[in-house]
């Protein structure tokens, strides 16, 4: 299948666009194009474009405003050290984005087409990508089901669509450590759910935990499992580490209630390679707390594409806040998240070949 490159509008002038990349934030610039690819059980995928960003018209009726079949990804362009342009494993966020239609009913994007789609709009889009020491262009790939119709069954319809937004750090403040609100109430996925798919659902649900978080003046919510409610799980939007004295790293396994994370793969395998005793295992609250109050437990971090490695200062329950590593950015941490920035950057040897050049 061949891209139609068709523009229906006039892109942001130069001026207008250096403006708005001059302290982006999160996921509020957009850039001037979009990627679309249509697909239906009677012809298949078709009618792939790269158009302008514009507004898309929807009929009420589309399935996916009334049962949320949809599933969406997260990834970045780097502006490389010798300024060229680069993705970072993107063939792994085509795997999930299958994987994750497979659970949710949906058709599996070919490997080949999420590819394109996202190159192409990168090459279209380049000049979007912030200069800013951490600025990036944050690709947002996502599918729904657009067939009119109000049964419940997977629909016969979709809309595959890939935005680009130009983006700084995810949390204001960048890399200072940030404090997480322990979920009491609200879990993120039982097994057999969907929680290891990236389903637009899962974050809905997460919201209102996610809220709590904001009113118990932490910056994120992490979630405990749903049987024991004593796992630790992951955050909203991030994967969980853990820091020992002894050097070593944990992060919860992949059971199927946690987002394979690319970012916590990277880092596995980068600590791996560097020698560091890496254990994927259950980790308890009560365990955190002890750990952190013995000084066993040196040091916990977030990481994710938006978030990249963000050190966890402070976790907040009900029964009072405990701090890690003095509530500061930990060592180990800062080390892991530059070695990872490095090679997404150019900067260092690229040993697994994960930088993609465009
Ligand atoms: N967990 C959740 C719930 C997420 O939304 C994300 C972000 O995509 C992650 C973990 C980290 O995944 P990745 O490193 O692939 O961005
Ligand atoms: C990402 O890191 O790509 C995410 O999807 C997290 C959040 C922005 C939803």
């Amino acid at each position: 299948m061949t891209f139609s490159f068709e523009p229906c509008g006039d892109p942001v002038a130069a001026n207008e666009r250096a403006q708005r990349l001059i302290d982006p934030g999160f996921g509020r610039v957009f850039t001037d194009h979009m990627a679309m690819i249509r697909f239906s059980d009677a012809k298949g995928w078709h009618d792939a474009r790269i158009t302008t960003r514009a507004p898309i018209m929807m009929d009420p009726a589309s399935s996916v405003l009334h049962y949320a079949q949809e599933i969406f990804e997260g990834m970045k362009a780097y502006r490389l050290a010798d300024g060229g342009t680069a993705l970072f494993r993107p063939e792994a966020n085509a795997r999930r984005f299958q994987d994750s239609a497979r659970r949710m009913a949906m058709p599996e994007l070919p490997e080949s087409l999420f590819l394109e789609s996202v190159e192409r709009l990168v090459r279209t889009d380049q000049d979007w990508i912030p200069d800013s020491d951490g600025g990036a262009l944050y690709l947002r790939p996502f599918m729904f089901a657009s067939e009119v119709f109000l049964g419940v069954k997977p629909s016969a319809e979709y809309l595959y669509m890939v935005l680009a937004s130009s983006v700084g750090a995810y949390f204001k403040g960048g890399a200072s450590a940030v404090s997480i609100w322990v979920s009491q109430h609200y879990t993120r996925a039982a097994q057999g759910g969907t929680g290891a798919a990236k389903c637009g659902g899962n974050y809905a649900a997460s919201l209102l935990a996610q809220k709590e978080a904001i009113s118990q003046g932490c910056d994120q919510v992490v979630f405990l499992d749903a049987v024991e409610r004593r796992w630790v799980e992951e955050l909203g939007g991030m994967n969980v580490f853990f820091v020992f004295e002894d050097g070593s790293l944990s992060t919860p396994a992949l059971t199927g209630t946690i987002l394979p994370g690319i970012t916590r793969d990277s880092i596995l395998t980068l600590a791996r390679a560097q020698g560091i005793t890496v254990r994927e295992e259950p980790y308890a609250i009560d365990q955190w707390r002890a750990d952190a109050a013995s000084g066993k437990l040196v040091e916990a971090f977030a990481c994710g594409t938006a978030a990249v490695v963000t050190p966890i200062g402070t976790v907040a329950l009900p029964e009072g806040r405990f701090t890690i590593g003095g509530g500061e950015p930990g060592a180990m941490t800062l080390r892991i998240r530059d070695s990872l920035v490095a090679i997404q950057r150019g900067l260092a040897p690229d040993a697994n070949g994960w930088v993609h050049r465009l």
